[in-house]
């Protein structure tokens, strides 16, 4: 059995952990992801169903270089001819640390031609047909340590399909869907975004809530062509993974609806256009989910309990302060969401303290460079 690993930003690691034990798998948590068991079929099944990693790699291989030749003869062991994909441009990404191969270009340049001479005579090319997708080669140079990673999505795991509009300030989807686990939502009750923007919160909420997978409209997975290359008789594989995986099928989704569609699920905004935005996206999702214009000063509570999953504003130019928006959220939420849970992002403490003096920090990560909070407030 290969390796799979689940990336995603540093602080949410056992989030995705967690994601990932709902499947049965028990992973490694490192810094930025979680390595664990699985062959390719499994990996591709993980990428095209999970909600919260930003990227599933599957590795093809690993073991020690201690130099080009040695490098050499580890990428020529690999399985390409089973993953690789002829209409795909091949982007290859290195890491190297404190490795006598660190010099990147060098290993990219000598990586390149490995794989053309791997690659040779291993399909029928479509000659004049341009990549229809990248595929991304994954290097990780750890102190002579190589491994080699396919990434099973091909474009980032957030790109969900249904967000082709957003506005100024989008979360990232699988970011949304960390927010949702961190807040323990499982669908059973309301749930409610006040600052909706792109309705990325309340329409990954709804697709959670009916179970159904996160991916709709998206334009397919590098998974897809795994196992589609035709393996050379004879050559041998020595390091690699094999034998190649049958194009996996398409899971069941792993828990039966618990609400329909949509209908615990809500979102507000006090822009008109975000509420346009957030219907188109809830429409290309395939959800419904009332979206309101409402200024967070007029938002009234849906449900009796319920959950509120939320980014505000910040370092957006609003006319008003973003501090007095934030006190605003926190005097609403006191007065009309008594028997709420809340979670929300905040840039700081100094921050989050203008919604409620109780607040406590669920997590931090690293979004961008930034470091980010999730708070929750204390009954
Ligand atoms: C950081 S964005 C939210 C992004 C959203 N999670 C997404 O993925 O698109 C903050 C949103 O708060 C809205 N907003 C700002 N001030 C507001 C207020 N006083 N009442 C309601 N919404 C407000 C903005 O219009 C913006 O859409």
């Amino acid at each position: 059995m290969g390796h799979g690993f689940a990336v995603i930003h540093p602080g949410l690691e056992d989030v995705v952990a967690a994601e990932l034990a709902g499947f049965g798998i028990e992973g490694e948590v490192v810094p930025g992801g979680v390595r664990f068991s699985a062959d390719a079929a499994r990996v591709a099944m993980l990428a095209r169903t999970m909600r919260t990693p930003s990227q599933l790699l599957y590795e093809l291989g690993s073991g020690t270089a201690r130099s080009s030749e040695a490098l050499g003869v580890l990428i020529r062991s690999l399985p390409w001819r089973e993953f690789l994909q002829p209409q795909a441009e091949l982007k290859i990404e290195i890491t190297s640390r404190a490795s006598a191969l660190r010099f990147k270009d060098t290993v990219s340049r000598a990586l390149t031609a490995m794989i053309r001479d791997a690659r040779k005579g291993a399909f029928v090319p479509d000659r004049g047909q341009r990549p229809r997708h990248v595929q991304v080669l994954q290097v990780r140079i750890v102190e002579d340590q190589v491994t080699v990673s396919l990434d099973a999505g091909g474009d980032l795991l957030h790109k969900r399909g249904w967000r082709t509009e957003a506005g100024r300030a989008p979360i990232r989807e699988n970011l949304a869907a960390c927010m949702l686990a961190l807040a323990e939502w499982d669908g059973t009750d309301a749930l409610y975004d006040p600052f909706c923007g792109a309705g990325t919160v309340p329409i990954e909420g709804a697709l959670l809530a009916a179970g159904r997978p996160p991916f709709q409209g998206r334009n397919g997975f590098a998974c897809d062509e795994w196992g589609k290359g035709k393996p050379v008789a004879g050559k041998a594989r020595a390091g690699g993974r094999s034998p190649a995986p049958a194009p996996p099928a398409r899971p069941a989704p792993k828990a039966a609806p618990k609400v329909a569609s949509g209908q615990m699920v809500f979102g507000s905004d006090h822009q008109a256009q975000a509420i346009a935005t957030s219907n188109a996206n809830a429409r290309r999702a395939g959800v419904t989910v009332p979206f309101r214009l409402l200024d967070v000063a007029e938002m009234q509570a849906p449900a009796v309990v319920g959950t509120i999953v939320t980014n505000p504003p910040y370092g957006e130019r609003l006319g008003v302060s973003v501090d007095e928006v934030y006190a605003t959220f926190g005097r609403v939420l006191r007065e009309r969401f008594g028997s709420w849970r809340v979670l929300f992002l905040a840039p700081d403490r100094r921050m989050a303290l203008k919604v409620d003096e109780r607040v406590e920090r669920v997590v931090q990560f690293k979004n961008g460079g930034l470091s980010v909070g999730v708070w929750t407030v204390l009954a």
